[in-house]
């Protein structure tokens, strides 16, 4: 028997439907509570519609604090940059103060830099000390063919990082900014967008699979102490047990 948060939708618009009502609903629910609303967003392909949708949305932009769950690690004009795809998306198209916008620093010299500083980037933010993970209100995540998410990758030392709030990512040859595991799961509300039939196998053994391994299937580190949503198309629930 699935979760009631795990959602089967037709197809990837209903995906997207159905996660930015989730999300436009926690983000006023979190500014009616503290006055702001902190959401780390997810790259890739799928969330990029989410994000359209969510500039035509009536948010109070001036209380919505914007981080990335994961960057690559190229500069923030490369095509391959989630910075440039969500600002186009979205950011560029609403008036959210600059100051609200808190991008991962591929500018710095190097990538153990560029952790350093996002790390104190955050801890200054929530105000905690080394070694406090912060909440944040919402965690938007997609999830690779492979079973990864965020830049956390099969059988890489980033599934290890506990002590950390930001780490080194490692796809093949590309370097990759992430949160790391056990930060994501302080968040409030977690949403996983999952959508096309390539995702069936590592979705199947990430819901369905108790034995399946963490290393083989990162995602499956993703244990929130909040809520937990899967919005996930039929193509990639193709092999789940309903
Ligand atoms: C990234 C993402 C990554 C993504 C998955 C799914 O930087 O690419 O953060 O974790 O969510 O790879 O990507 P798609 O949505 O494009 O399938």
């Amino acid at each position: 028997m699935l979760s009631s948060r795990i959602q089967i939708l037709a197809d990837k618009a209903a995906v997207v439907e159905r996660s930015l009502d989730l999300v436009t609903k926690r983000i006023h629910s979190a500014i009616a509570e503290k006055e702001y609303c902190t959401i780390s967003l997810a790259g890739g392909s799928t969330p990029k519609p989410l994000y359209e949708a969510l500039a035509q949305q009536p948010i109070p932009c001036e209380a919505l604090h914007v981080f990335w769950g994961d960057e690559r690690y190229v500069p923030s004009d490369h095509p391959d940059s989630n910075q440039k795809m969500v600002r186009q998306a979205w950011l560029d198209k609403i008036s959210i103060p600059a100051k609200n916008i808190h991008p991962v620093p591929t500018e710095a010299d190097d990538p153990q830099q560029a952790v350093a500083l996002y790390e104190q980037e955050l801890q200054a933010f929530f105000e905690v000390e080394a070694g406090e993970f912060p909440r944040f209100d919402i965690m938007l995540l997609g999830m690779g063919d492979d079973g990864h998410t965020a830049s956390l990758f099969p059988h890489t030392p980033a599934l290890e990082v506990s002590d950390r709030l930001v780490t080194i990512g490692e796809k093949g040859g590309q370097t990759r900014i992430s949160l790391t595991a056990p930060l994501i799961n302080r968040s409030q509300c977690i949403i996983f967008m999952v959508s096309g039939a390539g995702k069936a196998p590592a979705l199947a053994q990430v819901l369905q699979n108790s034995q399946a391994d963490t290393a083989d299937y990162p995602a499956r580190l993703i244990q929130a102490e909040g809520e937990l949503w899967w919005f996930v198309d039929e193509a990639a629930a193709a092999q789940i047990t309903p």
